[in-house]
């Protein structure tokens, strides 16, 4: 278990990270998180893994109390700026750093609750990822996975834009070694790599 170096990081991610990218994350974070919401209470320690702009590390933080939330993420731009964030906010509970959700430098039994979003569909080696996640993950603790379906998606009215656009984002992710329909196999995923499901 070790930090590797910037050089050592193998980053697969295909989205990149433009301004328009950053953007769309931005706007579409606070809308997705809400299924996160029920699961956190007050004193739990808390990873999230692709935590990207940190928008939902920064929500998770405000409902845990004097608990702890850690965001990593493979980009050392992003950790940075978000720990620049922290500087300007009053959060006491809340720290970025730079990490491989396939070498996370954490002990094992670490977390509380470990949670990603539009993560995994990036990653070359999704079990491997789950693996890592259960390793740091306490005996009791929860994972909360979401991820996209691309294949399944469905424009009503049609509109042959976002459908070209939709593919080349499917395209994107597969020429980087990710599984843009990662979500509809969430199930098989989790239960293979030993997770109980609760629903
Ligand atoms: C689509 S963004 C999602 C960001 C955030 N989870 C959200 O939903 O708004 C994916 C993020 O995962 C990060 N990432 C990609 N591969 C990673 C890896 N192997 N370990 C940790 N983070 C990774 C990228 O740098 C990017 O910030």
């Amino acid at each position: 278990m070790h930090l590797r170096n910037e050089s050592e990081m193998n980053n697969n991610y295909s989205f990149g990270y433009d301004s328009n990218v950053l953007d769309y994350l931005s706007y579409r974070a606070l809308k997705t998180f809400g299924f996160v919401l029920p699961h956190l209470k007050l004193g739990l320690k808390v990873l999230e893994c692709g935590c990207g702009l940190g928008i939902i590390t920064f929500e998770i933080a405000k409902n845990i109390g004097d608990g702890f939330v850690t965001g990593i993420d493979i980009d050392k731009n992003l950790i940075d700026s978000n720990n620049e964030k922290i500087k300007t906010s009053n959060s006491k509970n809340i720290k970025f750093e730079q990490a491989d959700i396939l070498d996370l430098p954490y002990h094992d039994n670490s977390f509380d609750i470990v949670y990603m979003q539009a993560l995994l569909f990036h990653v070359n080696d999704p079990s491997a990822a789950l693996r890592e996640a259960r390793r740091v993950l306490k005996d009791n603790g929860t994972i909360l996975v979401k991820e996209p379906t691309m294949d399944r998606m469905v424009f009503s009215p049609e509109n042959p834009v976002l459908e070209e656009l939709i593919d080349l984002f499917r395209r994107a992710v597969r020429s980087y070694g990710g599984d843009p329909s990662i979500g509809r196999k969430l199930w098989e995923l989790l239960n293979e790599t030993g997770y109980l499901m609760r629903f």
